[in-house]
């Protein structure tokens, strides 16, 4: 197990949801496999007066559930208590960091953490603050959560706001689908095996569909989606990135720059959507009432901090096409929503079908081969091949080879923020976007909404509870395809 060396974390937001949902339980876990260093301190940072005992009672009542209950024997709540402190400060207020400073004297040596998981608006003011009350260390880094801006001019200017303070190779900045096991079996499975690569490419792959379907809804962040929508919640960044992973060259090593070097120049490739395009190869659905897991589901305009007369989107299919020698013609089919019938996340490579059938079968057979790397429900790879059906003569049915990891490994307790934690600690940059990945990824986002907004592209209603409007079928029917949602 990797062990990082001394640090102290000063975690901004440290009573936010994203705090108690997912970062302090996978520190507790970081802790209870015992990574942290005995020495090292978790300082969470945040407006509200809490003694150190009260925020320890706030944690205890809005985190502890969230951790893996397998970890939780014993003493080993209490002991991860003991690396955390609590500093009230006003984030605008200059003065207010020095109770900072007080905590960090005498720690200059270790590995210096700040992970912001507050406000973008924030990110400016907490930066200068930190650089005015000299709490920027050479050992330094800064972790920052999406999202990244609203557009590739905002993304600039909060890239230009931390870059005053922080060099670029010391920002890190989080895509947990990154940190997600399977994403991270993807880049072993194409790069660890001979196997795929002749067939990583246009002629032996047919089209490649990425989903992220969530059965929530917006929970309680009515405001902040109302602003944001699918396209730039998700499609933005987490299907970018599983994209990349997907379409980039082998890199020279995972050290480094490497693959980020080639996640780029994937994001470069991408064929730009502008004007009838967008017409044509993106659809804009939002939910409206209907039942998701037996419960009813209002209309999204009805839900809390949602303007009634909203046209954000809530769920988005798209085709991509990557402009390079290996991908040319193989669309990429991305789709995500909120409110759908089933909670799926997968990324599916169908390839190309034999180019003649010698068997004497029923229509529709042989079938092409398929892999499908699913990341939920459960987290497994599949590559479906043909096989002969037990019995008389030659007939043919697809079975799955199939790669079960949670069975193989008990890994158990890992998750993706854990993963990511470990490598901000650690100083392993590789799976953190990096300024121009975000700009690219911008510059191709920016012509949908803008198209979207020019020629009043509403978005098309579909019930709470199904999987999301039929444009989303016929978007893929045109190509001749359909959507993998065998078994769903
Ligand atoms: C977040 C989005 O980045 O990812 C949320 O802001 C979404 O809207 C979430 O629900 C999905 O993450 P996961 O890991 O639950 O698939």
């Amino acid at each position: 197990m990797i062990q990082p060396q001394p640090f102290d974390l000063i975690l901004f937001g440290g009573t936010g949801d994203l705090a108690m949902r997912k970062l302090l339980p996978a520190m507790f876990n970081i802790h209870a496999h015992g990574q942290w260093p005995e020495e090292s301190k978790l300082i969470c940072v945040a407006r509200s007066d809490y003694t150190r005992g009260e925020f320890l009672d706030f944690v205890a009542e809005h985190a502890r559930g969230n951790v893996s209950q397998e970890l939780l024997e014993k003493d080993s709540w209490a002991r991860f208590c003991e690396v955390i402190d609590y500093v009230a400060i006003d984030l605008f207020d200059t003065d207010s960091y020095q109770k900072l400073g007080v905590q960090l004297e005498g720690r200059e040596a270790f590995n210096r953490l700040f992970y912001l998981s507050t406000g973008p608006n924030l990110f400016g003011p907490i930066c200068e603050n930190l650089g005015k009350n000299q709490l920027i260390t050479k050992n330094s880094r800064i972790a920052v959560e999406k999202p990244l801006g609203r557009d590739q001019k905002s993304a600039r200017e909060i890239n230009a706001q931390m870059s005053q303070y922080f060099e670029e190779q010391q920002i890190y900045r989080i895509d947990h689908y990154l940190g997600k096991e399977p994403v991270q079996n993807l880049i072993a499975l194409r790069f660890g095996n001979a196997l795929f690569e002749p067939l990583w490419r246009r002629g032996r792959i047919r089209d490649v569909q990425i989903t992220v379907a969530e059965q929530l809804g917006v929970e309680g962040r009515g405001e902040f989606y109302d602003q944001t929508g699918a396209l730039r919640d998700m499609i933005q960044n987490h299907l970018l990135q599983m994209l990349c992973i997907i379409a980039m060259e082998p890199p020279t090593s995972m050290a480094g720059d490497g693959v980020r070097d080639e996640k780029l120049k994937v994001l470069k490739a991408l064929k730009p959507l502008r004007g009838d395009d967008v017409l044509s190869k993106t659809v804009r659905g939002q939910y409206s009432r209907g039942i998701v897991n037996s419960k009813d589901v209002p209309d999204y305009t009805a839900e809390k901090g949602v303007a009634p007369d909203s046209t954000t989107e809530t769920y988005v299919a798209l085709k991509a096409e990557i402009d390079n020698w290996r991908w040319s013609g193989v669309p990429f089919y991305l789709r995500t929503g909120k409110s759908m019938q089933t909670k799926i996340s997968e990324i599916v490579i169908n390839f190309e079908e034999v180019p003649h059938s010698i068997f004497d079968n029923e229509p529709g057979m042989p079938t092409p081969n398929r892999l499908v790397i699913q990341m939920q429900p459960s987290e497994g790879i599949k590559l479906s091949i043909m096989a002969k059906k037990p019995g008389d003569g030659m007939r043919l049915t697809p079975v799955n080879l199939n790669l079960d990891l949670s069975k193989t490994y008990k890994r158990g307790s890992y998750n993706a923020y854990q993963r990511l934690l470990v490598d901000l600690m650690c100083g392993n940059l590789s799976l953190f976007m990096r300024h121009d990945e975000l700009d690219a990824a911008w510059a191709w986002i920016d012509p949908i909404i803008s198209t979207w907004q020019d020629r009043d592209v509403r978005p098309k209603h579909y019930p709470a509870g199904t999987w999301g409007p039929a444009a989303s079928s016929a978007l893929v029917a045109r190509d001749g395809f359909s959507w993998h949602e065998e078994g769903h």
